[in-house]
């Protein structure tokens, strides 16, 4: 769990460089606040506000709590909007991805999966069941399938800045098993 926490923090790190310093972010989903921890200690947010759907056990970090849907903020509140491994959990990932967007002034980074075959769809559902279903968080298997994400993204009016796929993720997985499933992806808002 820590392994691929810190995996995943590290390819968050690689893609903000030192443009988080400072940055304003909302962590979707937030889970047991781990990652808002993390990122202001690594220096990739100034500060960050933690929100999900439910209080997990044992929470480091209190996340404002929300019944889902559209977020409670205004446009453009955050720097930096950030989910991890939190929009495949999502009763409408889309929709959920463009209230991101409306809320990030900035950026948006993503850490989630992709996959292109129903082996690897196959694979995703098994992992679920095993990361998240056992520890309570409800898996509708809404993955992503062929990037379709990214004209949800465009329309948006947000841009690619960088994208670390396959990603290592699972120190203990197998590279064949796991990796092509997952991505971190950082993209910039461009124009007004
Ligand atoms: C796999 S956990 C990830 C938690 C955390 N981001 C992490 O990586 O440690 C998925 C999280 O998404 C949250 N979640 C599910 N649907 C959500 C929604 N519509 N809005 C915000 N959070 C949601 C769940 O409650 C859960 O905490």
């Amino acid at each position: 769990m820590f392994g691929y926490r810190h995996a995943v923090l590290d390819h968050c790190a690689a893609l903000l460089g030192d443009r988080g310093a400072g940055l304003r972010a909302l962590d979707f989903g937030a889970g047991d606040g781990w990652f808002a921890e993390k990122f202001p200690e690594r220096g990739l947010a100034g500060s960050v506000v933690a929100l999900d759907v439910r209080r997990a056990r044992g929470a480091r970090v209190e996340p404002m709590l929300y019944p889902g849907g559209d977020l409670p903020f205004e446009d453009r509140a955050f720097d930096l909007v950030y989910a991890v491994d939190v929009l495949h959990h999502c009763d409408d990932p889309e929709a959920s991805l463009r209230e991101l967007m409306r809320c990030s002034a900035r950026y948006v980074l993503l850490k989630d999966h992709v996959h292109a075959t129903r082996a690897g769809f196959a694979m995703l559902c098994m992992m679920d069941e095993v990361g998240n279903r056992l520890a309570g968080v409800p898996c509708p298997y809404r993955y992503q399938r062929d990037w379709s994400w990214r004209p949800v993204m465009a329309a948006g009016g947000f841009v690619e800045d960088g994208m670390v796929h396959p990603a290592r993720c699972h120190p203990l997985l197998p590279r064949f098993l796991s990796d092509e499933l997952q991505f971190v992806g950082l993209w910039r808002r461009e124009g007004p």
